[in-house]
C-alpha cells in the first residue's frame, strides 16, 4: 500500500491528479515527478508534469465558472465556505499526516495549521457579506455618486512548501468569498496537502471550475498565469526572486499582483524586557517549522546589559527540544532539502570566518539526512552573510547594541520589511520603536503574531498587498464608479 494512503483514516484524501473543470486529471503525455518524504528520502508518490495546454484549459475553466460564480447569491457562497471549513476540520488529523509526510514538520505543528488555514475560510465565509460598496457626496448638479466592488475575475495563486495549507486558504478563502474563482500551482515539493484539501472542496459542493489544481514545470505556469488575458490577478507567496520575475512578466498584460516575499525580521530585546518571556517568545518565533517561515526572527538584536543571561536562558530552553520524525512527538523536523542545509552550513562558516562565536550547534544532527543541530551564534555583525541573508533554518544569531537609535538603524538595515519583533517596557520606548521600524507587522512583547484576523504583508522588498483580515479581501475587489445623472 502507498506509505501515505496506510496512514489515513480516509484513504480517499490522498489524491495525486490535478483537478481540472471538477475532474482529476493526469498529465496528457505521462510526465511526472516525484514527491519525496524529506524525513526519509524516499519517493511517496508522483504527480503529473501537465502539458501547456492543460494549464491553459484550467485557466479557462475557472473563466467559464467565473460567470456563475460571481453571480449567485453571497449567502450561497458564505454556506459553500462554512461546509468546506466544517470538512477541514472534522478531516484535520489526515490532512496533517499528509502535510508531515511530504513537508517535515512536526504532526503537532500541522495540525494546527490545519485549523489556522481552516480560520481563513471561516473568517471570509463571514466577510463576504460585508462587501460594502458606498454612496459619496456628488460634486455635479442633478447627480447620485455609487461606488461598488466586484471580483476581479480568475485569480492564479501560487503557494510555497512551508505551509502547504494556510498559504493557500489565506489566498482561495478571499477569493472565492468575493466571487473570484482560481487556478492554483503549489509547490512542487508540497502538492498533496493542497490536492486533499481541494478533495474536501469537491465534497462541499463547491461548483466544477471554480477552484482548479495543477501541478508541473513551475517557470512556465508563472509564464502562462502572467500572459493570459483570462487571469485578472496573481497571489504569490514564495522567494523574492520569483516575485521579482512574476512582477516583470505580469507588466506585459498589466496583471494585479500581490506578493509576500522573505523576510529578514529583527527580534529585539531591550533592557527592560522581561527576559524570560522574551526567551519564549524568541522560541515560538524561532523554531516554528525548524525555522523554515517568512516571518521567523532572522536577527536577534539583544541589549549587551543582558546579553548573557539572555542567552544561558535561551540555551536551556533550547537544549530541550526534541529533533526526529515529525510522525512521532518532537519539535523539530527535517529540513525541506540537503540545499536548505548546505546554505546554512555556507552561513555558518562565513559568520565564523568572520569573528562570530558559536554558543551551540552549529551542525548536522546525529539522526543524518535533512537534521540540522538547534544552532545558536553570537557575535554576529552587519558584514556576515547571516545578517542580510533569510536563514531558513533553525539557527539564532545574537547582535549586541547599546541604544534604541543605534539598534532601530541596523533593524532597518535590510532590504526586506515583513515582521519585526520587540520586547520592552517603557511606554514611551514601545510607540517610538512600533513607529520606527520599517516593516508590515510588529509584534510588541510576543513571537507569536499571525492569524487570519490580521493584514499579514510586507513593506520593501518583502512586497505588497495584504492577507487576512478585512484588508486581505480588498486585493480581489475592483472598485467601480457609478454616475447617475437626472436624478
Ligand atoms: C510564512 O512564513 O510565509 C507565513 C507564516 C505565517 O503565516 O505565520
Amino acid at each position: 500500500m502507498n506509505p501515505i494512503t496506510k496512514l489515513l483514516k480516509d484513504k480517499t484524501l490522498h489524491r495525486n491528479l490535478c483537478l481540472i473543470d471538477g475532474e482529476w486529471v493526469d498529465a496528457a503525455d505521462h510526465n511526472h515527478m516525484a514527491v519525496v518524504n524529506p524525513f526519509s528520502d524516499e519517493k511517496i508518490t508522483e504527480v503529473p508534469v501537465l502539458t501547456a495546454e492543460q494549464v491553459d484549459k484550467a485557466i479557462l475553466s475557472a473563466s467559464v465558472a467565473f460567470n456563475s460564480w460571481k453571480s449567485i447569491l453571497v449567502t450561497a457562497r458564505t454556506a459553500y465556505l462554512k461546509k468546506w471549513n466544517d470538512l477541514i476540520l472534522q478531516n484535520a488529523e489526515d490532512l496533517a499526516t499528509i502535510m508531515v509526510l511530504e513537508q517535515g514538520k512536526p504532526f503537532r505543528e500541522a495540525l494546527s495549521e490545519i485549523q489556522y488555514a481552516a480560520s481563513y475560510i471561516e473568517f471570509y465565509a463571514e466577510e463576504a457579506k460585508r462587501i460594502y460598496g458606498d454612496i459619496l457626496p456628488s460634486p455635479f448638479p442633478d447627480t447620485r455618486i455609487f461606488i461598488i466592488k466586484q471580483p476581479v475575475g480568475v485569480v492564479g495563486i501560487i503557494t510555497p512548501w512551508n505551509f502547504p495549507a494556510a498559504m493557500l486558504m489565506r489566498k482561495v478563502a478571499p477569493a472565492l468569498a468575493s466571487g473570484c474563482t482560481c487556478v492554483i500551482k503549489p509547490d512542487k515539493k508540497t502538492p498533496l496537502t493542497a490536492f486533499a484539501m481541494m478533495e474536501l472542496s469537491i465534497r462541499a459542493g463547491i461548483p466544477k471550475g471554480v477552484i482548479n489544481v495543477i501541478t508541473g514545470n513551475s517557470g512556465e505556469i508563472g509564464q502562462a498565469f502572467t500572459a493570459s488575458s483570462l487571469v485578472k490577478k496573481i497571489s504569490f507567496t514564495g522567494s523574492t526572486a520569483v516575485g521579482k520575475l512574476l512582477m516583470k512578466n505580469a507588466a506585459d498584460t498589466l496583471t494585479r499582483i500581490t506578493l509576500e516575499l522573505g523576510g529578514n525580521a529583527p527580534f529585539i530585546v531591550f533592557k527592560d524586557a522581561n527576559i524570560e518571556n522574551a526567551v519564549t517568545g524568541l522560541m515560538d518565533s524561532k523554531f516554528r517549522n525548524a525555522g523554515q517561515t517568512c516571518v521567523c526572527a532572522n536577527r536577534v538584536f539583544v541589549h549587551s546589559s543582558i546579553i548573557k543571561e539572555f542567552s544561558i536562558n535561551l540555551i536551556k530552553e533550547i537544549k530541550k527540544l526534541k529533533v526526529g520524525n515529525g510522525l512521532d512527538d518532537n519539535d523539530i523536523g527535517p529540513l525541506i532539502s540537503q540545499e536548505a542545509i548546505e546554505k546554512i552550513e555556507h552561513l555558518l562558516s562565513d559568520a565564523t570566518r568572520r569573528g562570530a562565536k558559536l554558543l551551540r550547534g552549529g551542525k548536522r544532527h546525529k539522526l543524518g539526512k535533512q537534521f540540522f543541530e538547534p544552532t545558536v551564534l553570537s557575535g554576529i555583525s552587519p558584514d556576515m552573510e547571516i545578517f542580510s541573508t533569510e536563514i531558513f533554518g533553525p539557527v539564532v544569531t545574537i547582535v549586541s547594541f547599546s541604544t534604541t537609535d543605534e539598534v532601530i538603524k541596523l533593524a532597518n538595515d535590510t532590504r526586506q520589511g515583513l515582521a519585526s519583533y520587540f520586547y520592552a517596557a517603557d511606554m514611551n520606548n514601545i510607540w517610538k520603536v512600533a513607529e520606527a521600524l520599517e516593516y508590515g507587522m510588529v509584534g510588541i512583547n510576543s513571537g507569536a503574531i499571525s492569524s487570519a484576523y490580521i493584514p499579514f504583508g510586507g513593506v520593501k522588498e518583502s512586497g505588497f498587498g495584504r492577507e487576512g483580515s478585512r484588508y486581505g479581501i480588498e486585493d480581489y475587489l475592483n472598485i467601480k464608479y457609478i454616475h447617475l445623472k437626472n436624478v
